[in-house]
């Protein structure tokens, strides 16, 4: 197996759990690949990356991400084509905003060999484990933790990268009705909203769950100064169609790039859908949705794609989002996936060969 990573080691398993996986029946994130790749961080410098087979991990109780939170991740997948063919989407902006999180959470950046080559070779060893019926894919969960011990209040001295994979069907299914938050919020400015750090999906659990004991199944996150602006959808971030026209939250220290945005935001524009990146005020969606312009509101992200929404909640009143032949989510959302599936052209060359 080529790489270009230095002293990349590999330690195969012995016996592979591929048998015991029912790939006919996946869900999202629960069971995970042979091998993963693991790099340390200690004493100033990144390590010879490895590849080991998946396994718990051995550390201190003081381990400072126990306490401090100093924990990152990006999320990803690996397509198979028909003719098993193996693709990533866009896997650099991945590898960048890692390195974005890593600075805003005082983190060592990777640099970009361990990770693209690393997870080449990753993908190139357990190219089995990725699924090839329709919806389905390999997760790939690039993260990093501080794993240096101390409970002094301040970053560590060594840390952990780790790429473990998943073998997922869809992240969602069923109808999504949401709720728009008007008391919790999910970032603030200056905060770490726009870096994938682990703590930002904790802090959305519990303003989640109160939703959830309402009858929905996510939040619409809105500005944490007035709560008048939607800003993301769940981990998502949030796409709103009023007339014809799509319109998407700008990004900001509050609100992450994802890269499913900002292609669908390249694919609209390239449609001739007019688009527009503005702030979306409540009241705006609420007023669109009682005068039947509001047609359609949906969440996008990588693990889910687009996630339509088929109603919303706000101040004990509920919307409903029209049904619509020809949406908008589900054209881009076919777009989006010919590209990753290799059955359309790449028009944008987004897709990379593993
Ligand atoms: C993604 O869409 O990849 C996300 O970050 C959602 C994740 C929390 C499962």
């Amino acid at each position: 197996m080529e790489t270009s990573v230095k002293n990349l080691s590999i330690e195969k398993v012995k016996t592979s759990r591929l048998s015991e996986i029912d790939f006919d029946n996946l869900s999202f994130g629960s069971v995970f690949a042979d091998h993963m790749l693991i790099c340390e961080y200690v004493d100033g410098a990144w390590q010879s990356p490895k590849i080991v087979p998946y396994q718990p991990l051995s550390l201190e109780p003081s381990a400072k991400v126990f306490h401090y939170g100093q924990a990152i991740f990006e999320g990803m997948k690996a397509y198979k084509d028909s003719e098993g063919g193996v693709w990533l989407f866009r896997p650099q902006e991945n590898q960048k905003r890692l390195n974005i999180s890593a600075k805003r959470l005082a983190m060592p950046e990777l640099p970009e060999e361990v990770f693209m080559d690393g997870l080449r070779t990753l993908l190139q060893l357990d190219e089995k484990w990725i699924p090839q019926a329709a919806g389905s894919s390999l997760y790939v969960r690039p993260f990093m933790f501080a794993s240096g011990t101390g409970f002094h209040a301040s970053p560590a001295d060594s840390y952990t990268f780790i790429i473990a994979c998943a073998p997922s069907g869809a992240y969602f299914s069923g109808k999504v009705s949401v709720l728009i938050e008007e008391k919790y919020s999910r970032a603030a400015n200056g905060g770490v909203g726009y870096a994938k750090a682990g703590g930002n999906y904790a802090g959305q659990f519990y303003p989640t769950q109160l939703a959830v004991d309402k009858g929905y199944q996510q939040v619409i996150w809105t500005d944490d100064v007035s709560h008048e602006y939607i800003e993301e959808a769940g981990a998502m971030n949030v796409f709103v169609r009023i007339g014809d026209t799509l319109i998407t939250s700008p990004v900001s220290d509050r609100i992450l790039d994802g890269v499913t945005r900002k292609s669908i935001l390249t694919l609209a524009e390239d449609l001739g859908i007019p688009t527009e990146v503005r702030k979306i005020s409540v009241h705006e969606l609420v007023e669109a949705a009682k005068e039947g312009s509001l047609k359609e509101l949906f969440g996008a992200g990588t693990a889910a794609v687009i996630s339509p929404i088929a109603s919303f909640g706000y101040k004990g009143k509920d919307y409903e989002l029209p049904e619509l032949e020809d949406s908008y989510a589900h054209k881009l959302k076919k777009m989006i996936t010919d590209i990753q599936y290799n059955r359309a052209e790449d028009k944008f060359g987004w897709r990379y060969s593993v």
